[in-house]
């Protein structure tokens, strides 16, 4: 039955039933999990030989011990795997600790207090902004919001964020000092930014002000489910524009190796790379090099990124093809709600009807099936819409994710159903 087409009468009917039948649930104890994006058991034990892959060696190939002090951009070798990562000349890339997302922290306050590359700090600014293409990555958003620094909806399309309004509002103000941009399979959508897009972003350094950087969070670089998709490489494009300096890449292992102890990268330009190791001298002597090593040497001697990666996607798409599954049964003919389908990263984006969002949460949440606070996809945890959820297919066994998205549909029917008869 279509929600738009069913007489009053049919829809309490509906409601009722359905009422009934999740009073039923709430009473089985659930307690489901499908919230953050974290890789499995399953798929953290693929990186298992990194255990003992140094056999006490802890000499790189040009003799550095990387148990010592020493080496700010991290070892070449683990340089090269982000290099590969991104795309990019080894040179331009510095291999740090186990987070991208603490690299882009640093990289945000090295703006916000120093300026890059010898531009003007962003805090003397009066109104320091960065854009937010959404339904976007909340982290992105939260250390905005801790430095101060105003964030501004841009609404993604299906070839990345609205450029026209990008544009627009890059040339009219000049406080625009930042996009966050998550280039392939882009969190939550699962989207990838056209060639076009790619080259108009690369063309935002003409107009924007000399301080604005593009945060380009190549997180899911490597991440495709089958063929891989081709992302237009930022770097090429910027420098095809005499524009390089506004481009920050990062990446990290985090989705490929072991989640909390992988290695992260960040590429750029080498004036920005001089601002943020300036920086980064203040803070450390270098990173952990002990675990690049280890990681350069299961990349070298035990298996190749790619196949690695084919690993991972043996194990997710199982998960995400029984997500979609429960969306297309369940709400295709009702007509509730819309959704993605990814061909890679780690998200279904979920858009219900306008308004429904927070009560699918709550009505999940008291069935004991733990999702994505909506409106955690929008800065300041405001979704305009009331209307998308992030679903996280990746860590629980599939069949606890199969019997949690039999809730969630089930959720998003009684919302849509109590939000249509004014019930809600
Ligand atoms: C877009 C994006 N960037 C960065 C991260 C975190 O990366 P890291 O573990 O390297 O800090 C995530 C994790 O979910 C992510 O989705």
């Amino acid at each position: 039955m279509h929600i738009e087409s069913a007489t009053q009468e049919q829809l309490i009917e509906w409601e009722k039933e359905l009422s009934a039948h999740y009073k039923k649930i709430c009473q089985h104890g659930l307690n489901l999990d499908i919230t953050r994006g974290k890789p499995s058991a399953e798929q953290l034990n693929l990186s298992d030989k990194l255990d003992g892959i140094l056999s006490s060696d802890y000499r790189t190939a040009d003799g550095t011990d990387t148990r010592n002090y020493g080496g700010l951009v991290g070892l070449n070798c683990a340089r090269e795997l982000g290099a590969e990562m991104l795309q990019v000349p080894v040179e331009e890339v510095i291999a740090g600790g186990n987070s991208s997302l603490t690299l882009m922290y640093y990289a945000v306050l090295n703006g916000y207090l120093f300026g890059f590359a010898g531009n003007t700090a962003w805090r003397e600014l009066k109104a320091p902004k960065f854009l937010c293409p959404v339904p976007g990555y909340d982290r992105h958003f939260t250390i905005c919001e801790q430095l101060g620094i105003e964030m501004i909806n841009i609404p993604m399309g299906a070839n990345g964020p609205d450029m026209d309004t990008v544009e627009k509002l890059v040339q009219e103000d000049s406080d625009i000092i930042g996009i966050w941009c998550v280039p392939k399979f882009s969190n939550p959508t699962g989207t990838t930014y056209s060639k076009e897009t790619v080259g108009r972003i690369a063309q935002l350094g003409l107009v924007a002000s000399p301080g604005f950087r593009i945060f380009w969070d190549n997180a899911y670089s490597v991440h495709d489910f089958g063929h891989p998709i081709n992302l237009t490489n930022i770097r090429t494009a910027t420098l095809e524009n005499d524009t390089a300096d506004c481009v920050l890449q990062f990446a990290s292992t985090s989705k490929v190796t072991h989640a909390g102890s992988g290695v992260a990268f960040v590429s750029a330009s080498q004036a920005n790379l001089n601002s943020l190791k300036a920086q980064m001298q203040a803070m450390t002597i270098g990173p952990e090099k002990v675990n690049q090593l280890r990681h350069s040497r299961f990349f070298t001697e035990y298996t190749s990124l790619n196949e690695h990666m084919r690993k991972h996607a043996s194990i997710l798409r199982p998960k995400f093809k029984c997500v979609l599954e429960h969306l297309h049964n369940a709400l295709t003919d009702a007509a509730m709600g819309t959704w993605e389908k990814p061909e890679g990263g780690y998200f279904v984006s979920f858009n219900t009807l306008p308004g429904c969002a927070k009560a699918v949460v709550k009505l999940a949440a008291d069935a004991g099936v733990k999702l994505t606070p909506a409106g955690a996809t929008f800065p300041y945890g405001e979704d305009p819409e009331d209307n998308n959820i992030r679903i996280a297919p990746s860590f629980p066994p599939l069949e606890e994710l199969d019997t949690a998205m039999s809730v969630f549909v089930l959720c998003v029917k009684l919302a849509s159903l109590r939000k249509k008869l004014d019930m809600a």
